[in-house]
């Protein structure tokens, strides 16, 4: 079969079910294309994208210029390992470092592995330049928090369902309740071998969480106070997708170490990142961490347009704009709706979420998306009774404002 026949979707959901392992639980939809903030299934209906690949497709589905660059890019070379130099790795590196204000990064391809990179990043500064006793050094996590998949990153998950069965764990990690500056400063106070403290900006597959104003800012005051790394998860919430191009720069915070990936591509390949000053970065020599894939020429010849596109078309002010509208129109229907399907909408820039008013263990929430989905607009459930919103940062007004007709006349058949 070429890997361009057309098949329907009753055939592509077959083939996926029968073939495929069951890790995740998709929207029964199946999409052959994508441009801008719209997906078409392979009927060639055409849905508005409110998930954006878990915030991966900020700058849009299949933007010109990052598939330029990546098309042209892959013509001429795609991988050399870091074996040898490559002429677009230095120049990504420049590019991504400056932008963020670090001295130096360490790429990677997906989120995990650059969360496993900044853990074992804090780790050797803890034992190398903090002093801290072989094999003690601690990372403080929040609850609820999601960092990805792998062995180390769920032993300090409490979702029941991620870890169950795949143990033994990882040790080194103190979980303390997220927003809470007293649980953190006793840690800190109490144990003298915290190495980092490891936060997302945002919880986001929580159910899109955002802590209290000053949280990020005192946390990382504390953080400095104790001598602790801050190191923020920018996964989800980087890129402009909350309405700055990092969610730590609405306090104005600058991690000791950056954690990128998703839309540090536009959702055109998996690229991710470490980010450091030379203090921190600098305890890496070769052969201690590495990956074959990381900071291959297609990667930097994307990142690099994605960057540019993020500054182009000036998304982080598009996401503030949108966001602070998508809110108020909500909220206004919260307020005048009797039934309360919704009960609450929360969120920074375009990453929102709408609490419905059932029950974790209900399906009212998958099946509202069932029913957005019939009516053109694809969103997926974080948990049985929230659903996130986080459409590509290159929406319009316009369609921002039929978005919230689609979501609230949908809401409705719910009441
Ligand atoms: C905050 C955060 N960190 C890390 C990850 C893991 O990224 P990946 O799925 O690319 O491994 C995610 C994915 O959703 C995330 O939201």
């Amino acid at each position: 079969m070429s890997v361009l026949e057309k098949i329907g979707s009753e055939e592509a959901i077959a083939l996926e079910n029968k073939y495929g392992a069951h890790n995740y639980h998709p929207l029964p939809v199946v999409l052959s294309k994508g441009e801008g903030v719209y997906v078409w299934d392979v009927d060639g209906k055409k849905y508005y994208d409110f998930l954006s690949a878990y915030s991966a497709v900020n700058q849009g589905h299949c933007h010109p210029k990052i598939i330029g660059a990546m098309m042209e890019q892959a013509q001429q070379l795609t991988l050399t390992s870091r074996a040898f130099y490559n002429d677009k790795l230095g120049k990504y590196e420049e590019v991504v470092t400056k932008l963020f204000g670090f001295d130096k990064v360490l790429p990677m391809n997906t989120g995990a592995e650059a969360v496993e990179t900044a853990i074992k990043i804090c780790r050797k500064w803890a034992y190398e330049k903090k002093g801290i006793a072989e094999k003690a050094a601690q990372i403080i996590v929040c609850e609820n928090n999601f960092h990805g998949r792998t062995t180390t990153i769920i032993s300090f998950s409490n979702d029941e369902n991620a870890k169950k069965n795949f143990g033994p764990f990882t040790a080194g990690f103190i979980p303390i309740a997220y927003d809470d500056l007293e649980a953190l400063e006793k840690v800190l106070k109490e144990n003298k071998n915290c190495a980092g403290f490891l936060v997302e900006p945002i919880q986001g597959e929580a159910g899109v969480y955002v802590p209290s104003e000053g949280y990020l800012k005192k946390a990382k005051a504390l953080c400095e106070a104790h001598n602790v790394l801050f190191i923020a998860d920018e996964v989800q919430t980087g890129i402009a997708r909350t309405g700055k191009l990092l969610a730590v720069h609405h306090e104005e915070v600058q991690p000791d170490i950056l954690i990128l990936g998703k839309a540090l591509s536009g959702g055109a390949y998996p690229v991710s990142a470490v980010l450091a000053n030379d203090a921190i970065m600098n305890v890496i020599l070769p052969g201690q961490h590495g990956s074959t894939f990381g900071g291959n020429p297609v990667a930097a010849a994307v990142a690099i347009a994605a960057l540019a596109v993020v500054e182009e078309e000036h998304l982080a002010e598009n996401a503030e704009k949108l966001g602070i509208l998508f809110r108020e129109k909500l909220n206004d229907y919260i307020k005048e709706s009797n039934s309360r399907i919704a009960t609450l909408v929360r969120g920074k820039g375009l990453l929102n979420a709408v609490l419905i008013n059932d029950t974790e263990e209900s399906d009212t929430a998958w099946n509202i998306c069932l029913a957005l989905r019939d009516n053109g607009l694809l969103a997926k459930p974080t948990h049985g009774n929230i659903i996130r919103f986080a459409p590509p940062l290159v929406m319009t007004e316009e369609q921002l404002l039929d978005c919230v007709r689609i979501i609230i006349t949908t809401l409705k058949t719910f009441e």
